[in-house]
């Protein structure tokens, strides 16, 4: 080996300690600044719901505060490609979810990052069961109807969906094929403004996370038709589940949780980790999240190693329903 390799080797070695004393200095002292949480579709949607409830008791723990940037786009891939590319060091983070790290892998053969490879993955925050949703005034008063309408109906049928690759466009594309039908899919920025375009029946039906349509359901501004779960949802007591109301193929729940460029430090990882913990015991967090539906994660689900697991297992199952869309 000749001299220059072994000074580089030699020199190699000082530098990776001298990082790993600076990362580790890094991962004590951080944060020493304001945390970017991307979320990769418009504000007032359920993963910016989700994000602003969990982050900002997350801020208090970490003694920085967090900021939330809504950055929208092909159903959630352009934010997650630039978190993907974001700088390894702690301050940019995304709050991705079954479509951004998930899904979107097969519907996107060239997609520019891969869930598993590009990202560490921080903390699972929520589950979130899919809902049937559909207009106020939609001709149909139970999902058998609302079944027989669609395949009846499905060239005058506009579905509404977060784009390509979203949770509402994946999970609707899985119902879509349990009822044969190809409906209009009407693209939006987040299932925020698709909410208020179904509300105002500027659109027929969505497919959506509960946490989205809990309100809207209570103040009977929409239809309701079945919740994708074996189980009835304790903040919807009077939905039936798509079992009970004769659509049993029909089983789907999405999830959001907390991603990091990959290389970040894992002491600031474990420290992220540990403050999304913390943030779902705490009493308000809990209630704002169960209120919506949501399915708060028990401490097994919450490591690092079962969100990484999760993200495995979801790669598989979407890639196995869908088919590349571009
Ligand atoms: C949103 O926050 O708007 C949703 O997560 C979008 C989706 O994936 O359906």
């Amino acid at each position: 080996m000749n001299y220059l390799r072994r000074t580089l080797a030699t020199a190699g070695l000082a530098l990776a300690s001298i990082a790993a004393m600076a990362g580790s200095g890094q991962a004590q002292d951080y944060p020493t600044r304001t945390i970017t949480m991307i979320v990769p579709f418009a504000a007032g949607g359920p993963t910016d719901i989700i994000a602003r409830i969990v982050t900002a008791e997350m801020a208090k723990t970490l003694g920085q505060s967090i900021i939330i940037e809504n950055v929208v786009g092909a159903g959630g891939t352009t934010a997650t490609t630039r978190a993907a590319r974001a700088n390894p060091d702690g301050y940019t983070l995304i709050t991705g979810h079954m479509g951004t790290h998930a899904a979107a892998v097969p519907l996107y053969p060239k997609l520019a990052y891969h869930p598993e490879k590009d990202f560490e993955p921080v903390a699972l925050l929520a589950g979130t069961p899919i809902l049937i949703l559909a207009k106020k005034d939609f001709p149909a008063k139970d999902l058998k109807e609302f079944v027989a309408y669609v395949k009846a109906n499905t060239d005058k049928m506009n579905m509404a969906h977060a784009g390509i690759g979203s949770v509402s466009y994946s999970s609707c594309e899985l119902l879509s094929s349990v009822l044969e039908i190809k409906p209009t899919g009407v693209p939006f920025n987040g299932t925020g403004p698709a909410m208020n375009a179904l509300v105002g029946g500027q659109v027929d039906y969505m497919c959506d996370q509960i946490v989205n349509a809990v309100p809207q359901i209570n103040g009977g501004t929409i239809k309701a038709y079945a919740v994708a779960t074996p189980e009835r949802n304790p903040s919807l007591p009077d939905l039936p589940t798509t079992i009970e109301a004769g659509l049993p193929k029909y089983q789907v729940s999405a999830w959001n949780a907390i991603f990091a460029p990959k290389g970040t430090p894992p002491a600031i990882v474990a420290k992220l980790n540990a403050a999304a913990a913390k943030a779902l015991d705490d009493e308000n967090v809990r209630k704002r999240l169960l209120d919506l539906g949501s399915d708060i994660p028990k401490a097994d689900g919450r490591t690092q190693a079962a969100l990484a697991a999760l993200v495995k297992s979801e790669v598989e199952k979407w890639s196995a329903v869908l088919k590349p869309a571009m």
